[in-house]
């Protein structure tokens, strides 16, 4: 199988995103890999911390192993917005692809240090890190010649910017500033997150601009909980998970797989 930076490459040399889609439990799982491979699409999974602790690292870890194997995809894990050194740290070694470091919390300089520590740290494993600096949602937008900085001064192989997303909820682009970002940094690929609240036609201009990955999870868990809710009200009889699962995944394959759609992922296995 092809590295993720691979296909990082060919989404920025072809203007597409990869999707990051989040879970935190086998049945999202299996909804997200079924639509990755209807749709011959590389995927990112991505788990916060909550979602790992709840899940295990480990059981993330061989489940994620598992559905590769088993059907032959591009499918990545990831820790999203891993908020230390140590968590991001217990990750890899446990095996995952990739982790997103998030020390938007500290100040500049410690977070470039710490992001830095960890670059390095990663690279024997040959596991990629991304670097946060603004946190997402607050308006505090990435500074451009900022992001520069930080960019040569960690390593660091891709940068989520703060452009005006929140988390689970709406946001409102500022395509300017991403405009802004864009130029200054170049070849880089940047990261969106919250793109649940985030209309189609504002996720098809960013990619425009040049936004190379889109954080999804919102928009899985919402359909997840919609749908077991509607089955249930309906058939309150019922009380065997494999028979009432298969309808709530459909629904969440659904979603999934319009947003690959959406991201021009698809075919790109
Ligand atoms: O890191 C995860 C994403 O930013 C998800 O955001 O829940 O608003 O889709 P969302
Ligand atoms: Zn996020």
């Amino acid at each position: 199988m092809k590295p993720l930076e691979y296909y990082f490459e060919k989404a920025l040399k072809e203007k597409w995103a990869i999707p990051q889609f989040n879970f935190s439990n086998l049945e999202i799982l299996k909804a997200i890999i079924e639509a990755a491979k209807e749709l011959k699409s590389p995927v990112i999974l991505g788990t916060s911390e909550g979602e790992s602790r709840f899940l295990g690292i480990e059981n993330a870890v061989a489940l994620v192993k598992n559905f590769r194997e088993q059907f032959s995809l591009p499918i990545f894990l990831n820790l999203d917005h891993g908020k230390s050194f140590d968590s991001c740290k217990a990750a890899i070694d446990k095996g995952y692809d990739t982790c997103e470091f998030d020390g938007s919390e500290l100040k500049f300089d410690e977070n470039i240090e710490t992001t830095k520590k960890l670059v390095q740290y990663a690279k024997e494993k040959k596991v990629s890190i991304g670097g946060e600096m603004e946190e997402i949602g607050s308006g505090n937008l990435t500074d451009p010649d900022k992001a520069v900085l930080f960019y040569r001064e960690t390593g660091i192989h891709r940068l989520a910017v703060n452009i005006g997303t929140g988390h689970a909820k709406e946001g409102k682009i500022d395509f300017f500033h991403l405009k802004k970002i864009k130029e200054r940094v170049g070849d880089i690929p940047l990261v969106l997150h919250g793109a649940s609240g985030v209309s189609e036609e504002e996720i098809k201009e960013v990619i425009k601009i040049g936004i190379n990955k889109i954080n999804i999870n919102t928009a899985l868990r919402k359909a997840f909980r919609d749908a077991l809710k509607d089955f249930l009200n309906e058939n309150s009889d019922e009380i065997v998970p494999y028979k009432y699962m298969p309808n709530v995944i459909e629904k969440v394959r659904e979603v999934a797989e319009n947003k690959i759609k959406l991201l021009g992922s698809l075919d790109k296995a």
